[in-house]
């Protein structure tokens, strides 16, 4: 028996369970949303740090044997902090800066994210890593999070505000975008839309959820986690307004 807790600021999180529970599809998993709080992008690391703490308590409470951070920001902020509190395993996330480097043409790398991330040391030692003879681009996806808690992920009006901070990496040559945060992905048609729109059908987004997955089933493998649940499922939990993170929740 094995319960993981998932936590995001809000919505985002789901683009990762989505890819969790393909990968651990008889678990039981407790996703909570800190929507309350959102966005973290802005937020301190102290109150994120502070939140955290609360929030695993929480997980703990209910049974979690182990913690997915499926937010780039409080992964930024608090994973370190976690790891050296609680004797449970954490997962958290690593923006796709690698297989972004690896696979440029145009040698350009884009990067989409928070603020918290994008100064994040978490994110600079992996870009200090792994681009190396490429050029990376950064921006912060102003308004991307807003669009996807009010459930707004297509139309013109988002198509305007996804256009505003993607435009300016296509223009300098960007062939990879990385999806720095995981509400994100669920502008992913939006972002393709706007890309072939402004000449860029090929660009390629890239999500590092997929491998978040994986690597959480090496990490339950290694903690001697079991696999499943003889309860399977998913219970969504939230500090904030819940009708959109239904909606969401039942579209992955
Ligand atoms: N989804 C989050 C992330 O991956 C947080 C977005 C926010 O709350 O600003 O960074």
């Amino acid at each position: 028996m094995a319960v993981i807790g998932i936590m995001d600021s809000g919505c985002g999180g789901l683009s990762v369970l989505r890819e969790i529970r393909k990968a651990l599809p008889r678990q039981r998993y407790i996703y909570y949303a800190d929507n309350a709080n959102c966005p973290y992008g802005e937020k301190s690391p102290e109150f994120i740090q502070d939140r955290l703490h609360a929030i695993t308590d929480m997980f703990l409470q209910l049974g979690a044997s182990a913690v997915v951070l499926a937010c780039n920001t409080a992964t930024s902020a608090a994973i370190e902090m976690l790891r050296a509190s609680y004797d449970i395993p954490f997962v958290g996330m690593e923006p796709a800066v690698k297989p972004a480097a690896l696979g440029t043409v145009s040698g350009v790398v884009g990067v989409l994210a928070t603020a918290g991330t994008l100064k994040g040391s978490k994110y600079l030692a992996v870009k200090g890593r792994f681009c190396d003879g490429v050029r990376v681009e950064e921006r912060v996806g102003q308004g991307f999070v807003e669009l996807v808690e009010k459930g707004e992920l297509n139309g013109p009006a988002a198509e305007q505000v996804v256009r505003t901070s993607l435009q300016p990496l296509l223009d300098e040559g960007a062939d990879r975008i990385v999806l720095g945060c995981t509400h994100y992905p669920f502008l992913l048609e939006t972002l393709r839309k706007v890309a072939s729109e402004l000449g860029h059908p090929d660009v390629e987004f890239i999500d590092p959820a997929p491998a978040v997955a994986r690597r959480l089933v090496d990490v339950l493998q290694q903690a001697g986690i079991p696999s499943e649940d003889e309860n399977p499922g998913t219970e969504l939990l939230s500090s904030g307004p819940r009708e959109n993170l239904l909606k969401l929740a039942a579209s992955i």
